[in-house]
């Protein structure tokens, strides 16, 4: 597979179709960015990365974040004690919905919703501030130490996070909160708030192609554990629309309200793609046009 002229062709054929949906702006400095940027990479188990466009262009990755968390709180040796606290089923409403916390006794159905990664990052704080645990692996899986938090769109969520301020107070309500609401909501602002590129992103997750391995050949997941991450993902990595993704794509994926959509091939390769145009469940549009071109030209889809 020529995955160069590949993505050059996703490229203009995503180029030549202008639905491109609608920059999110619920955290305003997200709604400054151009809605006609489109990067994609595709990373190969050996690390080479392939790219297109504005693949090496840093964006805020918001929930792809999730991924990462989840998997940081999953290495660790009482990594399981996650699940007494978040369970792993779709959920069927918007990501940031408070509707289904309280008929479940605020057990959120996953780990990708906002309720679900507050818990994440509210166990990874066990183990230090969540968002430099992460930020660090990033810097290390990426190969890109200049990785940093993006401090005015930090401050912008904090600033506009009553949704989330609920949901975290809320659980707490039920006693699903090990730390005080206020470190909990302000490590996820920032974990949220870490900017990266497609090419970045994608050579960060290759250990879920690599069934758990990292890119310096230790192991951060086992087999299963990786197995499930990549399960979650397919089944609640895009909110309300992850029935109709893998119908469309064939992936497990994250989204993130950035325009960024990470996708993995397990045993292949991970790719990324950024367009920061939504449509109304929060995921890219031509993002996710790029992936169904993707699975549809290569073959390499799950199913
Ligand atoms: O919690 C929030 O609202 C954002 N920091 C992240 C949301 C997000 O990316 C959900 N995505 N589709």
């Amino acid at each position: 597979m020529d995955l160069a002229s590949l993505l050059d062709r996703i490229a203009f054929d995503v180029e030549a179709d202008d639905a491109r949906g609608k920059v999110a702006d619920y955290i305003p400095a997200l709604a400054r960015v151009d809605p006609d940027r489109f990067g994609m990479a595709v990373a190969e188990l050996d690390g080479t990365v392939y790219g297109v466009g504005d693949w090496r262009q840093p964006f805020s990755i918001q929930s792809m974040s999730k991924v990462f968390t989840l998997a940081l709180v999953l290495a660790q040796a009482e990594g399981a004690d996650l699940w007494d606290r978040v369970g792993r089923e779709p959920s069927g409403d918007p990501f940031n919905s408070l509707v289904q916390l309280e008929h479940e006794d605020g057990i959120p159905r996953n780990p990708f919703i906002n309720a679900g990664a507050l818990v994440v990052t509210d166990e990874l704080a066990r183990y230090g501030d969540a968002a430099e645990e992460l930020l660090t692996f990033l810097r290390k899986e990426s190969g890109t130490p200049t990785l940093a938090f993006d401090a005015e769109v930090a401050t912008s969520e904090a600033e506009h996070a009553d949704r989330n301020r609920a949901l975290a107070y809320f659980m707490a309500a039920y006693g699903n909160m090990r730390h005080p609401v206020p470190e909990v909501l302000d490590q996820y602002v920032r974990q949220c708030a870490i900017s990266m590129s497609c090419a970045d992103l994608a050579r960060s997750s290759l250990f879920l192609a690599r069934h758990g391995i990292r890119n310096d050949g230790s192991r951060l997941l086992g087999q299963s554990e990786a197995k499930r991450v990549n399960a979650v993902m397919l089944t609640c990595g895009t909110y309300d629309a992850a029935g109709q993704f893998a119908y469309r794509v064939g992936l497990p994926a994250k989204s993130g309200v950035g325009g960024g959509i990470l996708a993995i091939v397990p045993g292949r390769c991970t790719v990324c793609v950024w367009s920061p145009g939504l449509d109304k469940r929060g995921n890219s549009v031509a993002g996710a046009t790029a992936l169904d071109l993707f699975t549809t030209l290569t073959g390499w889809s799950i199913f």
